[in-house]
């Protein structure tokens, strides 16, 4: 057996997969966000350990199996967010997360400082998710801190540290943090003295499937699993959600509804240039590629919703009854902006809306405008895939938006795609379990191993009329941004 871990933003969740890529049993468990500010979003760290470590006793305990018989673990993990250690590398602040925006003026000297070098060496542009910026609000805003500070990580790298006691981060993580030579496969020494960061603080670089420990035996008392477990270095939530959808050739497009909602593409060519307009990261395979575009609120735009309007519901509860309402919500349209807006838009400051608003519109009506407004966003990042020249007429859909059958049309008719769906579908967590498979020896690729694990279940046909529709409604959609974009200035 393997362990996939995925380090989301709303919780960690654990796999235990057999060879045949089953998931014998899988436990979740959550931890909250801090939004001290509007435009803040942390995390501590400790919550990371204590829940992982939690939820991969209730595994041990309630999975079945030997842990003798469990080889490895890898992980998943949330993008981005910013971990500081100091030099006994205790954590210094709290997370910053992928999804806080309070960098802009970072942004904004990295721009002026770097100009084209930034494209060059990164392959993206300055934007608030991203933890260069982060770095320097921190070194600006918190001088006694980053004096303090020894190494920094990113959160999946921090959770491996406190399992094996071991400082690493790959490649397809260290591709999201604007410091890596995302080609040449190196901390940029260029961005770090043009920024005055030094480069010492990046922690050393590895491949996703490569072995970098074990498990300290606390770890293993704690846990149940054994001490000789093998660890795996791991991936960024988006490659390892690719990974764990077989997206490891050109051919297939991949969305994915999680907190963020992502549109991904393969990508085996180096010195293709999409100008910053969508982001383009390390793969976990090695030396491949991705291009991807993001929704910052997908499924938190429809948590929010449950939140704050349907706090003792479940998910399925809400959505339960979306098909009665018709394309379009009769007349209401959302913009899921919660948290402005990265791809296309890269507006921090932007706000969502509802329009359209009628005395008629019940619940049903709201969680479908919510549906189309997150799919419509997603839709905007194909239009720049297409008029990059990616030809999109097949994807697979996993997460949240993949779990409802009408949602899954949506995407069919809003891309006029071909969407697929997976059997028994896991998220980056299978992604991360399979990084721990190659590791272990058990297959000779991932792409071996993805034939052995993945299967599709169903597939959603775009239907012409609903094509239709759909296309007059993104072009009202399309406008609310320009229109409503001067409202927080
Ligand atoms: C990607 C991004 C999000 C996070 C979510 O750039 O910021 O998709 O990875 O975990």
């Amino acid at each position: 057996y393997v362990i996939g871990i995925d380090l989301g933003t709303s919780a960690v969740k654990v796999l235990l997969v057999n060879k045949e890529g089953e998931v014998c049993i899988e436990c979740a468990k959550e931890y909250p966000l801090i939004h001290e500010k509007s435009g803040y979003s942390e995390q501590n760290p400790e919550d990371w350990v204590e829940q992982t470590i939690l939820a991969l006793k209730e595994l041990v305990d309630h999975g079945n199996v030997n842990p003798e018989d469990i080889e490895g673990i890898s992980f998943s993990g949330q993008m981005h967010g910013l971990v500081l250690l100091d030099e006994n590398y205790e954590v210094i602040r709290n997370a910053i997360l992928w999804n806080d925006t309070r960098t802009t003026k970072q942004c904004n000297v990295i721009k002026t400082k770097l100009g084209q070098k930034l494209f060059k060496i990164t392959k993206n542009p300055a934007l608030e998710g991203f933890t260069l910026p982060k770095i320097l609000w921190v070194q600006e805003n918190e001088a006694e801190l980053y004096e303090k500070t020894a190494v920094f990580l990113l959160p999946k790298d921090y959770l491996r540290y406190r399992l094996t006691g071991q400082i690493h981060m790959d490649y397809s993580d260290a591709a999201g943090t604007l410091l890596l030579d995302v080609v040449n496969k190196e901390w940029s020494k260029e961005i770090c003295e043009l920024l005055n960061v030094n480069i010492s603080l990046g922690p050393p670089l590895v491949e996703s499937h490569d072995l970098v420990g074990n498990l300290l035996s606390e770890i293993a008392e704690q846990t149940g699993l054994k001490e000789e477990t093998k660890i795996f270095a791991g991936g960024a939530d988006n490659a390892c959600g690719a990974i764990g959808a077989g997206i490891l050739t050109p051919g297939v497009g991949l969305c994915s509804i999680g907190t963020s909602g992502v549109i991904l593409s393969y990508e085996e060519d180096r010195n293709r240039d999409f100008k910053g307009k969508i982001h383009f990261f390390n793969h976990g395979k090695e030396d491949a590629y991705y291009v991807m575009g993001v929704t910052l609120s997908a499924g938190h735009s429809l948590s929010w919703f449950k939140d704050t309007f349907a706090h003792s519901e479940s998910f399925e509860d809400i959505v339960e009854d979306v098909n009665h309402v018709p394309i379009g919500a009769n007349g209401l349209l959302f913009t899921p902006y919660l948290v402005g807006e990265r791809t296309p838009h890269a507006d921090a400051v932007i706000r969502g809306s509802f329009i359209g608003m009628d005395s008629s519109h019940n619940r049903d009506a709201f969680v479908r405008s919510i549906m189309e407004g997150i799919t419509f966003s997603l839709n905007e990042s194909i239009t720049l895939f297409r008029n990059a020249g990616k030809k999109v007429d097949k994807m697979i859909s996993i997460g949240g938006g993949a779990k409802n059958d009408v949602w899954l049309q949506m995407q069919a008719d809003i891309f006029n795609t071909e969407i697929l769906k997976l059997e028994n579908e896991q998220g980056p967590g299978m992604g991360a379990a399979m990084l721990a498979a190659l590791g272990c020896e058990w297959f000779s690729s991932l792409e071996v191993c993805s034939n052995q694990f993945i299967q599709v279940s169903k597939t959603f046909q775009p239907i012409d009329d609903h094509v239709n529709k759909y296309k007059q409604l993104y072009e009202v959609y399309k406008n609310i941004y320009p229109q409503t974009k001067d409202l927080n200035e």
